[in-house]
């Protein structure tokens, strides 16, 4: 029941923000608005309409997002494998998306390329030199004010001594004021649920708007550093 609400409620938020934009790159048929209500309230719809897949690895697809938190009842679950499976299968054409579409359809992982040098693909960072963001960013996120703080990081960078589990780290971490808003918010989506991470019971997605938010605050590095000591973080 919990968990159903919880999807509604993301669902609802995030449509605002995607309706008109995914909608009409998904071809009709029986199914659809479900696919549409389920499918963009951790990405764009465009992670969807991209696709061309037969039904086995549309199946094992699903599977994976369930494991990312996607909640859906045995019959949702058939209904929308019979329209990706239908609609979306191999050699089907679809309206191609709109430039606006295009745009939209940022990937968190290839943000993520940015920062592999450093906390590593597998998240783990390097001890006592990158702090780990696997098994981490949702502590970040349970803390008040964590999830507009974690964005600061991302347009300030942050700079000074830190611990994280019990391991210290003193360097600094360079800031990125050149990605988009959109390219932010997928880069934040991505280390929140990467690695076994997830976001915590009752938050939803990053947004472009949250992160727009948090712009021309023009913080320093020390200054972020100086909003991590308020979380309360161990
Ligand atoms: C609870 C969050 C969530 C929901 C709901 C969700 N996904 Fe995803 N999806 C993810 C995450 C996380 C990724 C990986 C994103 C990344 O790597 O940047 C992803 C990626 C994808 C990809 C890209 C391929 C891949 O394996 O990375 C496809 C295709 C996809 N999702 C399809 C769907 C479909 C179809 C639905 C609806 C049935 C759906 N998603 C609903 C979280 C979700
Ligand atoms: C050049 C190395 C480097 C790169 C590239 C880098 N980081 Fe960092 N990151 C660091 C360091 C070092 C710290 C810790 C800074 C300190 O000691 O004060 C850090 C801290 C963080 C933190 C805060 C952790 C905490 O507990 O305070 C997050 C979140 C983070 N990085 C995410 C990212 C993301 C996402 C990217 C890619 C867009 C990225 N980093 C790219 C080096 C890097």
């Amino acid at each position: 029941m919990k968990a159903k609400y919880l999807v509604w409620v993301m669902f609802l938020a995030l449509t605002a923000l995607w309706v008109g934009l995914g909608q009409n790159a998904l071809p009709e048929g029986p199914g659809r608005e479900l696919v549409l209500q389920k499918c963009q309230t951790c990405h764009e719809i465009g992670f969807v309409t991209r696709e061309r897949q037969n039904r086995e690895r549309w199946d094992s697809l699903i599977t994976e997002m369930q494991g990312y938190g996607l909640r859906l009842t045995p019959e949702e679950r058939a209904t929308i494998l019979n329209y990706l499976a239908t609609q979306l299968a191999p050699g089907a054409s679809v309206p191609a998306p709109t430039p606006a579409q295009a745009a939209a359809a940022v990937s968190g992982a290839a943000v993520y390329n940015n920062c592999i040098g450093c906390h590593q693909a597998n998240g783990a960072g390097i001890p006592g030199v990158f702090p780990p963001l696997a098994g981490h960013v949702p502590e970040i996120l349970a803390a008040k004010g964590g999830r507009e703080w974690l964005i600061q990081v991302m347009l300030y960078g942050l700079q000074g001594a830190i611990s994280v589990k019990g391991a210290s780290y003193n360097g600094l971490m360079p800031a990125y004021p050149q990605l988009s808003d959109a390219e932010i918010a997928a880069v934040l989506n991505h280390i929140a649920t990467q690695w076994g991470n997830a976001l915590p019971t009752g938050q939803s997605a990053f947004t472009e708007a949250e992160v727009k938010a948090q712009r021309g605050k023009n913080l320093s590095a020390q200054q972020v550093l100086a909003a991590r000591g308020q979380l309360g973080l161990r």
